[in-house]
């Protein structure tokens, strides 16, 4: 089955192997950890990680009641299955959430589908979470900060459009639509100069990849700004 809100994606489904790397150095000190916890606890609650990909986080969910892992490409879904027995892994899609109706408290999507932008509209996967949601339930969007720190930098020098505009049109449109940005600056570290190396081959141009290498020449991590959209589903609301 497939799903026509779902875009392979340019890094975690060309090398899921490398993606590892790149995930287990994101947020060495638990920074942005903490933020997540703080915004929407998930102890004892039922947690979706959509758009899980090959399920790295997966096992970091300890104390969720039932965690969910929902991926629409099934190339990753082997992978989600084998990281851990402690996730339900479900092929399925932000705009197609194979769960009833107010059965979830938490939805995390990390990098995955809820990019708004002016030529790609994310409403309907908002309304498919509005549906799984139990009232006073949240969904927390994981994504770059394209404004603040060294990450972002190399965002705005990569050919991949216009970052900062596609911020600026992100955040509004959560705002819009009654969310909460948060901003949080973290890391990534890597354990050696070859994994930075590599990572940065993955999600940037060679060009730019080289000469950010070149003008850092012993460096292993670099700063990180993320922004995390918090949507909250009313008590009141059915
Ligand atoms: C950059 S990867 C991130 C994977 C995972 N969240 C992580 O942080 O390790 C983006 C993920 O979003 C998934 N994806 C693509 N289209 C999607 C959609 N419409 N709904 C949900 N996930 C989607 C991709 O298949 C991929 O697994």
């Amino acid at each position: 089955m497939g799903f026509a809100d779902f875009i392979p994606s340019g890094n975690q489904a060309v090398d899921p192997a490398l993606y590892d790397i790149e995930n287990a150095a994101i947020d060495p000190d638990g920074i942005m950890w903490r933020e997540l916890v703080r915004l929407a606890p998930w102890q004892g609650k039922d947690l979706v990680d959509l758009g899980c990909g090959s399920g790295w986080w997966l096992e970091k969910y300890a104390g969720a009641s039932n965690l969910y892992g929902i991926e629409p490409d099934p190339s990753l879904l082997d992978a989600a299955r084998a990281r851990t027995d402690h996730a339900t892994i479900l092929h399925g899609a932000a705009e197609n959430i194979p769960l009833p109706n107010e059965s979830v408290d938490v939805v995390h999507a990390r990098f995955a589908y809820f990019f708004p932008h002016p030529n790609y509209d994310v409403t309907a996967g908002l309304e498919e979470v509005r549906r799984v949601v139990r009232p006073g339930g949240s969904l927390v969007v994981i994504d770059n900060d394209t404004e603040r720190g060294e990450f972002a930098e190399l965002l705005g020098r990569s050919a991949c459009g216009d970052a900062q505009g596609n911020t600026t049109y992100a955040r509004q449109w959560w705002k819009d639509r009654g969310a909460e940005t948060t901003e949080v600056m973290s890391s990534w570290r890597f354990k050696n100069r070859g994994d930075l190396d590599r990572v940065l081959h993955l999600e940037f141009p060679d060009e730019l990849a080289d000469s950010w290498l070149a003008d850092h020449p012993d460096r292993t991590h670099l700063s990180y700004g993320y922004l995390l959209h918090t949507w909250s589903k009313s008590n009141s609301e059915a």
